[in-house]
């Protein structure tokens, strides 16, 4: 039987399909359902920066400022207020107690600020590991490129700071040098990089005239982007590298691994077929080691990298003729 083990930020993992940061992980019941079905680890559901902002405000009672009413605000409210500050530390508690896999807590942050600090909390409380979710869209005309790089920077370089604990760092596919962006976020303590988050869908109501956000759950044909940055930094970032969107199917799983993956964060599948699907996946992955007598993960992780690739320099060039000389 083949061995699916592996390492990912320093934990040990009994496989590399990790539940990624969503309503699945969002209960001690449903960490556990992960864990049955199979998980190597779970990522929490994210805590926002503005949760806590709002907690802390509320236990100093004080007097609402317009700053309070943000939009953002208002839609954390709404939509993601289930687990306030303390709940969410009982939550990490809680699961740690419960399952036996390894329990990764997360922070959906955009400012390097004071709240960093709230790391020590999630440690303290017993997280194997933080996951920041760090979503900066630029809207300004006077943000450069560089400033918005260095947020990025900053962020991991406050939390690294504060605690000892494995950080990885879930970022969008925006960047105009990301292998540059990501020797930069190792530097500032980052273990692994998790590509790509995955945005809400911007939109606008045409009947009611108003802006509406929507989150879509992913498609198989969603792993083409991840696929390609894995490939292309695997080796060169000086991080461990997970992805976070599209994989469906064991054979996502296979292609990440082979593009130089340490894991794959899996969600939509999962939401939209039930957990099952996540013995499928390593029930598939096992096959497929078998078919190619490899024992181990270690075996044919990174194979199809560009670091791995005879003509390193040509490797994203040598596809794009192959395939456009070929269109008609
Ligand atoms: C319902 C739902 C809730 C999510 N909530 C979070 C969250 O709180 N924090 C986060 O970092 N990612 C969140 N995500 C994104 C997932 O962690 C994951 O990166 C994304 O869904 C891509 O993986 P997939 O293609 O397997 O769905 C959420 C995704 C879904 C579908």
């Amino acid at each position: 039987m083949a061995d699916l083990s592996t390492t990912y930020m320093g934990l040990a993992l009994k496989n590399p399909i990790i539940v990624g940061s969503s309503d699945l992980t969002m209960s001690v019941d449903r960490v556990r359902q992960c864990e049955e079905a199979g998980a190597g680890a779970v990522v929490l559901k994210s805590l926002f920066e503005e949760q806590i902002e709002d907690e802390i405000r509320l236990a100093r009672s004080q007097v609402s400022s317009p700053d309070d009413h943000t939009e953002a605000h208002d839609y954390i409210r709404k939509t993601a207020l289930h687990l306030s500050e303390d709940r969410y530390l009982k939550l990490i508690k809680d699961a740690k107690r419960t399952v036996s896999i390894p329990v990764i807590a997360s922070l959906n942050c955009i400012r390097p600020d004071w709240w960093t600090s709230y790391a020590v909390k999630l440690a303290e409380a017993g997280a194997d590991g933080i996951e920041l979710n760090i979503s900066i869209v630029p809207t300004y005309l006077m943000q450069t490129a560089h400033e918005i790089d260095s947020t990025y920077i900053r962020i991991v370089e406050s939390v690294r700071n504060k605690v000892n604990l494995p950080i990885s760092v879930k970022i969008g596919p925006y960047f105009s040098s990301l292998p540059h962006t990501a020797r930069a976020l190792r530097n500032a303590g980052a273990d692994v990089l998790v590509l790509f988050n995955r945005f809400t869908q911007f939109d606008i109501d045409i009947e009611k005239i108003n802006l509406t956000h929507r989150y879509n759950y992913s498609i198989p044909e969603d792993i083409h982007l991840p696929l390609r940055w894995i490939a292309i930094l695997a080796g060169q970032s000086g991080c461990q590298l997970a992805s976070a969107t599209g994989v469906h199917d064991s054979n996502g799983v296979v292609k990440q691994l082979l593009a130089g993956a340490q894991a794959v964060h899996v969600c939509s599948v999962l939401l939209l077929n039930g957990l099952g699907r996540l013995n499928e996946m390593l029930t598939g992955l096992e096959k497929w080691m078998g078919r190619h007598n490899f024992d181990t993960i270690g075996a044919f992780r990174g194979r199809m990298s560009m670091e791995l690739d005879e003509k390193p320099d040509f490797y994203q060039r040598q596809q794009y003729i192959k395939v456009l000389a070929g269109v008609e």
